[in-house]
């Protein structure tokens, strides 16, 4: 079976008047569906930036950025604005939740960009919450929630359009770590009861082990690519 998304020979350059950035030299990343990788490496390596093309937020200077089997970097603006809509989920170190609307109401109010029956629009923010462990705090708006529990409305309104991939770039950065941890936990059941795709973008590498496979960039490159036999419970890390 083809993998889910296949990048290959991608190089991404930034031109800032004269001079050249070389975020990317050339990455090769093959990742199957429902697989849960955490691409660590230091500042600078190019983590955001492989993430952003993969969420069609930017295209590569060269090479192919395949999903389902389409290359999304020759999608014009109109697909691609559809590819975000429909594949992939976002979530920020900053949970930017719209603070004048309730928990329920941040996910309704995505899920309404995608249907227009109210009745399916409530019982899958429900359904959301539940996933994320937040049924008893529906109703609170974003000031009355722990970090750890915005973020986790976060993800539940990454979910809304039943995306096939959800990017997460250091969402956990802004945390403590028993937060933290709930939130990996969240990120952890959606992959494994919803068959989600997850790529974790951290340089924390004590997230590492919860992951199926760690990737390593460095410079622009992949350094290295293992997978972990026995992935860890997100309870059981430390930082
Ligand atoms: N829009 C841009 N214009 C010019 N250079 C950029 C731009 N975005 C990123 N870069 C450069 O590309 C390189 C990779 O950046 P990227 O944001 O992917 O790193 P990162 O691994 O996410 O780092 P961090 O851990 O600090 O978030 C860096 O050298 C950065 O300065
Ligand atoms: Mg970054």
């Amino acid at each position: 079976m083809s993998p889910l998304i296949a990048l290959q020979g991608v190089t991404k350059t930034y031109r800032l008047g004269e001079v050249e950035v070389h975020a990317l030299r050339g990455i090769n990343l093959e990742v199957p569906r429902g697989q849960f990788v955490v691409l660590l490496g230091p500042s600078g390596s190019g983590k955001t930036t492989t993430l952003n093309l993969l969420g069609g937020l930017d295209r590569p200077t060269s090479g192919q950025v395949l999903v389902d089997g389409e290359d999304i970097a020759r999608y014009d603006d109109r697909r691609l604005t559809d590819y975000r809509a429909r594949k992939v989920g976002f979530v920020f170190q900053f949970f930017n939740l719209i603070p004048t609307l309730t928990a329920a109401e941040n996910i309704a109010f995505a899920l309404e960009l995608t249907t227009r029956d109210r009745a399916a629009v409530r019982q899958r923010t429900a359904e959301l919450l539940a996933l994320v462990g937040l049924e008893d705090r529906a109703d609170h708006f974003p000031s009355q929630l722990s970090g750890g529990e915005q973020q986790r409305v976060a993800i539940a309104r990454a979910l809304a359009s039943r995306p096939s991939i959800l990017l997460a770039d250091e969402p956990t950065g802004n945390l403590d770590v028993e937060t933290g941890r709930q939130v990996l936990r969240a990120l952890s059941d959606l992959n494994r009861q919803e068959g989600v795709t997850v790529v974790l973008v951290t340089h924390n590498t004590a997230i590492a082990p919860m992951a199926d496979r760690v990737v390593r960039l460095h410079s622009g490159t992949v350094a290295s690519d293992h997978m972990n036999p026995a992935p860890q419970e997100p309870e059981s890390l430390n930082w």
